[in-house]
């Protein structure tokens, strides 16, 4: 497979939080019109498409991912007319465009849900999501842990006093659908086309590996160490860790891959090339690759960057593990540093190393997702308790502050808060503290982050994108990685001490200004990197 093939395999997709995107008309929530206005930027920082967390019509208990109706816009972000001017906007400057899809649960707010309750136990209505009897001590059916906490069942007490349990691997306000009901998935069916027609180009799947249970009905044998290893932040030995998440009861079961079959004849059946990325935390890794099996989906992501320490011998094992476990199905590689889920790359490594490992990871093979304000270099923002949103702080009784800190507005310009984000309060407060990380003020720096991923991303295209696999040179000995691809040479330093290394060439791109080619010596200062172009 060469890069012409497909726009996707060597795609940079750039992940868009419309709530906190641009905000249009002041009511401190980012919306579709002001992302459609502010597409430049993204068109500008040269990358492929956008990929859009949901906006559809949502009580936003959970960011908009507990979806009460799929196919149609919240009021908070616009309507259908702003999505498709969107879409039509992003076309127009060459991005393609990834919208959500959350097939694993529906919001209560859904009719879907409001009709199960108002329906008897056993009726068809319930038949479409998990209800079930309590035990007979009157306790949920079994003892699994939502994955925000608390158990995974609620129970209602209904008019025909049946008081039977749903099941929600999340909040409580998003029951899980029961995917061997039909209706589940022609609805679904209905809802890709629906966006494929508006001219949609793919879709990013939510909990993509969760649409299928086994044995529902039978507790674990240890729903607490369950619950924490499917925890990144919880510390476990890894075999340990091993052990239980190769019992998961609710996730990756084989029942799903019949499921993504099926939407990859929809996507094939348009005269364009749709794409899908699936969210699947699986374990062991490699059957991530299950996922994007010719007749399956295109993408899988790859969370081993989220939480990878900047240790040069595990991002070595980490990058080149990924690529041969790819390359077995001919699939390409994604690469994520960031997302809304997880802390920012500039908080877990700092600025100068999250800078040398985006441009490290810029030149490899596969397709690169760049969260927005990411090119900013932005950091978490300390929030106050009192300001969090995430139904995750809530359900664990604050003991997991949630995922709000990585969910900031973008800072626009100006030299205060909300940096031209909003004319009103933006939704979750932007720290003072970022004064100077605009993209207003970075345009005006050269030497700063927005500046390195435009030009990255500018020779990426144009010398990297379709020149095949690499050739490690250094597999992390001395804190050195090292790899040669096409006519490049890429470095990253992930020591402490500065490395200096005999190259020959010129200085593509450097990680920060005090990387330097001169005399056939690499100068890489402490968590730096660098592209040399050899020939
Ligand atoms: C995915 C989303 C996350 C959401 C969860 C439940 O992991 O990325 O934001 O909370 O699914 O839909
Ligand atoms: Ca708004």
């Amino acid at each position: 497979m060469t890069s012409d093939d497909h726009w996707w395999t060597e795609s940079v997709i750039y992940q868009i939080y419309p709530r906190s995107f641009f905000d249009s008309n002041g009511d401190g929530e980012g919306d579709l019109p002001g992302i459609t206005s502010h597409l430049e930027h993204v068109q500008m920082l040269g990358v492929d498409a956008i990929w859009l967390s949901p906006f559809y019509k949502s009580p936003n208990k959970d960011g908009g991912y507990d979806v009460a109706n799929p196919r149609d816009v919240d009021p908070r972000f616009g309507n259908l007319d702003d999505a498709q001017v969107m879409i039509k906007r992003a076309h127009e400057l060459g991005l393609k465009v990834l919208v959500d899809v959350v097939p694993n649960h529906f919001s209560d707010q859904h009719q879907w849900f409001k009709y199960a309750v108002a329906s008897p136990k056993g009726s068809p209505e319930r038949d479409r999501f998990h209800f079930h009897d309590a035990k007979a001590d009157g306790t949920p059916p079994n003892n699994w842990i939502s994955l925000f906490g608390g158990p995974a069942w609620t129970q209602l007490k209904t008019a025909d006093g049946s008081a039977q349990y749903y099941l929600h691997l999340f909040d409580s306000s998003q029951p899980d659908l029961n995917w061997e009901n039909e209706e589940v998935s022609e609805d679904f069916e209905k809802t890709l086309r629906f966006w494929l027609d508006l001219g949609a180009d793919g879709f990013r799947i939510d909990v993509a590996h969760g649409l299928v249970k086994e044995n529902i009905l039978t507790d674990h044998h240890d729903p607490q160490g369950l619950s924490d290893a499917l925890r990144l932040d919880v510390e476990m030995s890894a075999d340990m860790r091993g052990e239980l998440l190769s019992s998961v009861p609710f996730f990756d079961r084989d029942g799903v891959h019949p499921i993504y079959r099926n939407w990859r004849k929809i996507f094939d059946s348009y005269d364009r090339d749709v794409m899908a990325v699936a969210e699947a935390w699986v374990h062991p890794p490699v059957r991530a690759t299950r996922y994007v099996r010719h007749d399956e989906l295109q993408q899988v992501f790859n969370f081993d960057l989220l939480v990878a320490p900047f240790d040069a011998k595990f991002l070595f094992k980490c990058i080149n593990d990924t690529l041969e476990m790819l390359h077995q199905v001919n699939a390409p590689a994604t690469w994520a540093l960031s997302n809304h889920d997880t802390p920012r790359v500039a908080s877990r490594h700092g600025e100068q190393a999250s800078r040398a490992l985006a441009l490290f990871v810029m030149a490899l093979p596969g397709s690169c997702y760049i969260y927005n304000g990411q090119e900013l270099g932005l950091p978490d923002a300390e929030l106050a308790d009192s300001d969090r949103q995430d139904p995750a702080f809530f359900r664990t009784k604050g003991l997991h502050k949630g995922r709000d800190g990585a969910r900031i507005p973008m800072p626009w310009s100006g030299e205060n808060t909300p940096f031209g984000f909003s004319a009103g309060k933006p939704w979750l407060p932007i720290p003072q503290s970022w004064r100077g990380l605009s993209v207003a003020d970075q345009e005006k720096d050269l030497e700063s982050t927005l500046h390195l991923y435009r030009s990255a991303l500018a020779i990426r295209r144009e010398h990297l994108v379709g020149t095949g696999d690499i050739s490690w040179v250094n597999r992390g000995e001395n804190d050195l990685l090292s790899f040669a691809r096409g006519e490049y040479a890429v470095y990253l330093n992930a020591g402490k001490g500065s490395l200096d290394i005999p190259s020959v060439g010129k200085l593509a791109i450097g990680s920060n200004s005090k990387v330097t080619l001169t005399g056939g010596h690499l100068t890489l200062p402490p968590a730096s990197s660098a592209w040399i172009a050899t020939r």
